[in-house]
């Protein structure tokens, strides 16, 4: 049974043709970028061209992309770079309530560890967070605003741009996580307002543990790693050339073709949707009214728990994953859908469905069509459904 995968925002396959790409950075082209003899050009060729093309895609100077290892840490550099060059006066940090927790942690940090404040503002039913209230929020010592540009749970979009002009009017650094965004709908800093941006090449078919931080030249960052000057002294370390091609690569090749792809997976997840809606009762979408990545759905099957829809989902070969980030000890409803205002036990019975380039009707039809018998069985077995009346 091969498995029908439904989980591309946490990870995608990576393209036989980035593969292809990176292969040669790493018995035949191996040379230190930095190094000043002829075998060194090819890599530091490789580098120029892949800097060249996440800047054609981004619409920025190939000056302005700094390759880092990953989302989680482009974050890091953002934020903490930020705040780090303002140390001695602390100062005052804008963020939601919604961010990755590369987002969420990194302010937490900042706030308990470096006595920094921090505002988290909320969001409304539908996830998105509003411009006035980062406005409100603004204060004559804010460091940085930072929201993000799409939700890797629900798939809501921020509205960036807004919150890019009030940035911009106060004269405010603001960095926005687009690592759900980047690769799936189309992504212009200029157009976004944004002077710092973070992305992730293992979420558009790119290998996992290289990503990208968008600097708008005029931004200064304190490094968290000291070293050497590469990254124009932003990220010190030899570089992974073949992750850095590979994921300009996969950024290439994501990118053209984007609006027919957008499509395609609007159909998908709308098909979706809609077959779990009509088959099964007391279901709801999170989320759903708002604008949304294409190919994210995140759906509340209610009075059951969204780990044993996915645990029972596992065993029919269909990879998908809760909404609600909960360990087995720790039932914790998703800080995501707790801010939407989702009432704990609709949360916990809430899954996410990452569509993706490879998933066809077929497969969604076949996802629509296990659901239902999945989710009435454990129903059949739930206090909270029999409380109802609802159980046969
Ligand atoms: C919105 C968002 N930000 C940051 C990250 C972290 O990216 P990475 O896994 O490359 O560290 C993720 C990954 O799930 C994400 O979805």
């Amino acid at each position: 049974m091969s498995t029908i995968y439904m989980d591309h925002n946490a990870t995608t396959p990576t393209d036989p043709r980035v593969v292809e790409a990176m292969l040669p950075y790493f018995a035949e082209k191996y040379g230190n970028p930095s190094s000043p003899y002829s075998m060194s050009q090819d890599t530091k060729r490789a580098i120029e061209w892949a800097r060249e093309t996440v800047a054609g895609a981004l619409s920025c100077e190939p000056r302005a992309i700094v390759f880092t290892g990953g989302g989680s840490e482009s974050d890091n550099i953002a934020i903490k770079g930020t705040a780090l060059r303002r140390l001695g006066e602390r100062g005052h940090v804008i963020t939601s309530r919604i961010e990755h927790h590369a987002v969420l942690h990194t302010c937490e940090y900042l706030r308990d560890r470096l006595g920094f404040d921090v505002t988290f503002v909320g969001v409304d039913p539908s996830g998105i967070v509003d411009p006035a209230e980062i406005e409100e929020a603004c204060r004559p010592d804010t460091t940085l605003i930072t929201v993000m540009h799409a939700n890797n749970e629900v798939g809501v979009i921020e509205p960036v741009e807004e919150i890019g002009r009030i940035a911009r009017d106060r004269g405010i650094p603001f960095h926005t996580d687009a690592v759900q965004s980047v690769g799936k709908v189309r992504v212009d800093v200029g157009a976004l307002g944004v002077d710092l941006l973070a992305l992730s090449a293992h979420k558009f078919y790119g290998p996992k543990g290289v990503g990208a931080l968008y600097v708008r030249p005029g931004i200064t960052l304190d490094p968290l790693t000291h070293g050497g000057s590469h990254e124009w002294g932003m990220r010190a370390g030899t570089e992974n050339v073949a992750g850095i091609v590979g994921l300009a690569k996969a950024l290439e090749l994501a990118v053209s073709g984007i609006e027919a792809e957008q499509e395609r997976l609007r159909s998908l997840t709308e098909r979706l949707e809609e077959g779990i809606l009509r088959r099964i009762p007391d279901t709801s979408i999170n989320g759903g009214r708002a604008l949304r990545i294409p190919g994210t759905t995140n759906v509340a099957f209610h009075y059951v728990e969204g780990e044993s829809v996915i645990l029972a989902l596992d065993m029919e070969g269909v990879a998908a994953s809760t909404g609600s980030a909960c360990t087995t000890d720790n039932a914790e409803p998703s800080h995501v859908l707790s801010a939407m205002g989702v009432e704990t036990n609709v949360a916990q019975g809430s899954v996410r469905f990452g569509l993706g380039r490879h998933n066809t009707e077929d497969e969604v039809d076949r996802v629509v069509e296990i659901l239902p018998a999945i989710v009435e069985r454990l129903r059949e077995m739930s206090p909270l459904y029999r409380r109802t009346g609802r159980s046969r």
